[in-house]
């Protein structure tokens, strides 16, 4: 007697997709990191030989594809910020063929879920020839981009399955976030030093769980919003603009509705054409020195006819935001601020009735260049 199962099919539970279980998966993984990567002092554990290759360091490269990249755009901003080191993100496609000038002491970091994307490998083996030192932080244990970098840190995030990534890129996000307090307590700034991550992580899945627990507001809005639509954008500014890209991908691979995700001081310099009577968009707004420029720039696309919709941190929401997110600290909100464009994206596509798990044209792991 043979049952045709998919190994994995057991690990969804009672879930109707793997990518809701996920996306459920989230407030458990930003705790298992802290359990993982901090020791019973609360410290950081990293490894004593990736911490001196980081301090020796004048610039970090970001190296990713897809939903990856976008948590490295995230990660330029933790390192800059933490650990007062330039860095830089790259699309690694395009990092291969038109390598910028590199920095004297570069170090660089391939973040990957799967660990085997063909793109990133390419720039693994360029660098690994030039005898340059680099990290992966990566899903799976053994992977290739595992095995052939210097040092390699676990996402701890459990099988990801769905092939629109989400638990990844929020774990991607965490683990940058400790390397980079690691790494500016280790040059003593006074950032890194103050940042009391392993709290700020417990505050995050706390309030991953609040989003979570509301899903039937984002299958409302799925419904009311974007099953009809054609387009939609999301808008905002620095750590929030990173955060657009990464919502835009999200809806546009699941749901097949155009989507970008746009620095909202950029919609004036042409986006804004695209502009027609209720098309949806989405400001995200967490971080207070840009948060009433976005809401301006949100404005004048209300004025065109859009259908605007806020996903604001607590303290700088009013009563006619639509989605307020828990306060944490401003550079860890995108942990938050992804998950209502999570949801959205998922009911989304299932009330349009395609495969959620397993959308067109798409692999989980793209094993070519
Ligand atoms: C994410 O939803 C995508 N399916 C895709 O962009 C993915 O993030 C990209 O292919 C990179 O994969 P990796 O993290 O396994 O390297």
């Amino acid at each position: 007697f043979h049952v045709n199962m998919d190994a994995s099919e057991a690990d969804k539970g009672t879930y109707p997709h793997y990518m809701l279980k996920e996306i459920d998966d989230q407030p458990a993984v930003m705790r298992k990191l802290v359990q993982t990567y901090f020791n019973d002092a609360g410290e950081i554990d990293l490894d004593s030989d990736l911490l001196a290759d980081l301090k020796a360091a004048d610039r970090l490269y970001i190296i990713a594809a897809g939903t990856s990249y976008h948590a490295g755009l995230v990660g330029e901003r933790l390192f800059e910020r933490l650990a007062k080191i330039p860095t830089e993100a790259h699309v690694a496609s395009e990092f291969a063929y038109n390598t910028p000038i590199l920095s004297a002491k570069p170090f660089f970091i391939f973040l990957s879920q799967s660990g085997e994307t063909a793109d990133s490998r390419e720039v693994l083996t360029n660098i690994g020839e030039a005898g340059y030192h680099s990290l992966t932080i990566t899903n799976v244990q053994n992977s290739t981009l595992s095995r052939e970098a210097t040092y390699t840190m676990l996402l701890e995030a459990g099988p990801e399955i769905a092939v629109a990534s989400t638990k990844a890129y929020t774990a991607q996000i965490a683990v940058e976030a400790i390397v980079a307090k690691a790494l500016g307590e280790a040059n003593g700034t006074d950032a890194a030093s103050q940042f009391e991550l392993a709290n700020q992580l417990g505050l995050v899945a706390n309030g991953i769980q609040a989003l979570v627990d509301q899903k039937e507001v984002f299958e409302k809005i799925a419904q009311d919003n974007f099953v009809d639509q054609h387009d939609a954008f999301y808008i905002g500014r620095g750590i929030d603009y990173a955060v657009s890209l990464e919502a835009s991908l999200k809806l546009k691979e699941i749901t097949y509705i155009h989507s970008e995700g746009v620095a909202a001081g950029e919609l004036k310099h042409g986006p804004i054409a695209l502009i027609e009577a209720g098309t949806p968009v989405i400001g995200l707004i967490t971080q207070s020195k840009t948060a009433s420029l976005t809401r301006s720039n949100l404005a004048e696309t209300a004025a065109r006819g859009s259908h605007i919709m806020t996903i604001v941190s607590k303290s700088l929401a009013n009563v006619h935001d639509d989605i307020i997110l828990e306060d944490v600290d401003e550079t860890l909100a995108p942990l938050l601020t992804i998950i209502p464009a999570q949801l959205i994206s998922y009911y989304t596509s299932l009330l349009k009735g395609l495969d959620v798990d397993k959308p067109r044209n798409l692999a989980k792991s793209v094993t070519v260049q």
